[in-house]
């Protein structure tokens, strides 16, 4: 009677077992067949009213069924675990990719681009110079001398460099000082270029320069700027006029014309400013040029022939132009950006506009 009780309870476990989806449905059984309060343990706990004759018959039967009981629950465990993981390695190769972030291009950087091969279309090449320039670039061969009262339009990083590192490490009395700076315009790369090139020629020179100032909407400490400087035998004014208009009319995509005013730069001469057309109202008047009609581009002039001296040409042989302007204050007419800050602030929400 009772050894027919426990096969019943076995073979009613094996087949609950075989049964089992998960590893909790297992464990629940683990408790209904072997638990404390289960049929089986209540079975052995009355083994011991039994005579001794059934004990030894049916102690060892109940102790076989419960071990073979557990071994296989844990088998079931076994190959519930093993299926679970794989589940888990499963690729799902129809599964859409993870887009990866890519970046661009900064705006300066395209509006860069778009100038260069503007001027590399017009024959132009583009010349390079440091950014950390000595003050014999920056003021000294651009017949700006020291104490010129012209250096004040420069607000100038000046760095110290020594010139001779080994003979005044004891003595810091002695150490020597050359005067280097981070450039405050890119026109000291004309005098680089003309020192190792000869007319004629025609060059572009973008890059990044510093100035220290306060910042507001229209000044940053940090900028690019961009010479053009075009040298040859009999080049004039006429020239420089032709060659802004066909460069800005390029730029902008539309007919644009360049206005010149007298000004004064140390390095040129005669020197002015030229505006172009305001390209919001095409040169009526608005708001975005004040009613003017035009907006101010930069500085320009006839190279002063002191810079040719410096550069190593012969006086009065040849003629030139030069000009510089804010590859920024270029981007903000394009864009219509209306504070320079925003180039350099690294606010993404800004920069992915482009
Ligand atoms: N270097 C001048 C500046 O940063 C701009 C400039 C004016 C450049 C006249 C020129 C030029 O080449 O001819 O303010």
């Amino acid at each position: 009677m009772l050894e027919q009780k426990i096969l019943n309870i076995k073979t009613q476990a094996l087949e609950d077992i075989e049964k089992a989806q998960s590893e909790k449905e297992l464990l629940d059984l683990r408790v209904k067949y072997l638990g404390r309060k289960s049929e089986f343990n209540k079975i052995l706990k009355s083994l011991k009213n039994l005579s001794l004759e059934e004990k030894k018959k049916i102690g060892p039967l109940a102790n076989s069924v419960k071990k073979e009981i557990d071994e296989e629950i844990k088998k079931a465990e076994k190959i519930i675990k093993s299926k679970v993981d794989l589940e888990k390695e499963k690729i799902d190769i129809t599964a859409p990719g993870k887009k990866i972030k890519r970046g661009h291009l900064h705006p300066l950087t395209i509006v860069q681009n778009e100038i260069e091969n503007i001027f590399v279309s017009m024959g132009f090449e583009i010349a390079d110079g440091p950014e950390v320039e000595t003050e014999f670039y920056a003021f000294d061969a651009l017949n700006i001398p020291k104490d010129h009262p012209a250096r004040d339009a420069w607000d100038t990083f000046w760095l110290k460099a020594q010139t001779n590192a080994d003979d005044t490490q004891t003595n810091t009395d002695k150490i020597q000082y050359k005067s280097v700076l981070l450039r405050p315009h890119t026109s000291p790369v004309q005098v680089r270029y003309m020192q190792k090139n000869q007319p004629p020629f025609r060059i572009i020179a973008p890059g990044k320069c510093f100035r220290h100032e306060a910042t507001d909407a229209s000044h940053e400490h940090t900028f690019y700027q961009f010479e053009a400087l075009v040298v040859g035998d009999d080049i004039n004014a006429g020239h420089f006029k032709y060659i802004a208009e066909e460069f800005f009319s390029k730029f902008f995509k539309k007919k644009i014309k360049v206005r010149l005013r007298p000004s004064f730069f140390p390095f040129t001469e005669p020197s002015f400013e030229f505006d172009i057309n305001c390209t919001v109202c095409g040169g009526k008047g608005c708001s975005a040029c004040q009613g003017t009609g035009w907006s101010e581009i930069g500085g320009a002039g006839m190279v002063n022939q002191k810079v040719f001296e410096v550069s190593g040409y012969p006086k009065n042989k040849y003629q030139g132009f030069a000009w510089g302007f804010g590859i920024e204050r270029l981007a903000m007419i394009k864009y219509k950006i209306d504070d320079v800050r925003l180039f350099h602030g690294g606010d993404l929400r800004f920069i992915k506009q482009f």
